[in-house]
């Protein structure tokens, strides 16, 4: 791997951990206005001192994100469907000029694998990974679910080693059952997606399900900022990704920084 491409890794999967607490706010691509981050600007200002990297789509990031914001940004690059359409129905959104110009660490797209669309989103990824490798620029591959496909070891772990095939640098997918076969099965990092809102507690046990299984960490979304207290969640999410945090005592810590009122934006330095 070229010099570029292991320094852009380097800033998101943190070398003294190997570890890694990525941000999702790239819902809007496909959701709209998704409950919570209704104005992102305002959601993601005090939770960037605890996120690893951002991930978000390119309209969110030039408009509500400031530019001076020193975090790793993974830029959602496919895109072109809506919840009412056919999600599977994805192109690349985003040209590599354009996502360098943005300065970014990664470029991320879903991949449909065992849908009537995964040779178009395939075929997709290997085109984004080709134009990331000119440049350095790694390719983060999700690997989206379809309604009626079931997230079995078998189907994710299939989904997975197609990406990691294909030339995606990092994984992103859910958690299952057998997880450490997905893991072990995969030649790259795995992240675990966080998928709808659960309660804190078990948002939390997914995230150390997930870490204890192998996964360089999360990539979570609506179970930060949907959450009572996304300040004081990200941070007990850190805990468990950085520091193997039980869940028991992350939720501990989750409700000892939210009654302290975590969610106040930090004061610049
Ligand atoms: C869709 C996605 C989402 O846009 C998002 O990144 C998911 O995050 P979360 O499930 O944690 O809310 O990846 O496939």
């Amino acid at each position: 791997m070229d010099w570029g491409m292991q320094n852009r890794l380097s800033r998101i999967i943190k070398p003294d951990t190997g570890r890694t607490v990525m941000l999702a706010v790239d819902h809007g691509y496909f959701l709209g206005p998704t409950t919570g981050l209704e104005k992102p600007g305002d959601v993601v200002r005090p939770l960037l001192p605890y996120a690893d990297t951002l991930m978000p789509t390119r309209g969110v990031l030039r408009s509500c994100v400031d530019a001076s914001a020193d975090v790793p940004i993974c830029l959602r690059v496919s895109g072109g469907t809506s919840i009412l359409g056919d999600l599977a129905n994805e192109g690349i959104t985003v040209s590599m000029e354009d996502a360098i110009r943005l300065n970014v660490a990664a470029v991320a797209l879903s991949v449909f694998v065992g849908s009537a669309l995964e040779k178009q989103s395939l075929l997709s990824l290997a085109k984004l990974v080709d134009e990331g490798t000119q440049y350095g620029i790694p390719v983060l591959a999700v690997t989206a679910v379809g309604k009626d496909m079931v997230r079995d070891s078998r189907y994710i772990g299939l989904a997975c080693r197609i990406s990691a095939e294909l030339g995606a640098a990092v994984v992103k997918t859910y958690y299952c059952d057998g997880f450490e076969k997905v893991v072990n099965d995969c030649p790259v990092p795995i992240v675990i997606a966080g998928g709808k809102k659960i309660s804190e507690q078990d948002a939390l046990i997914l995230a150390s399900n997930g870490i204890k299984s192998g996964a360089v960490g999360v990539d979570m979304g609506r179970n930060i900022f949907q959450s009572e207290n996304p300040v004081a969640m990200i941070q007990a999410v850190r805990a468990v990704v950085h520091n193997d945090e039980a869940p028991d005592k992350a939720y501990d810590m989750y409700q000892t920084l939210a009654a302290e009122g975590s969610d106040k934006t930090p004061e610049p330095a």
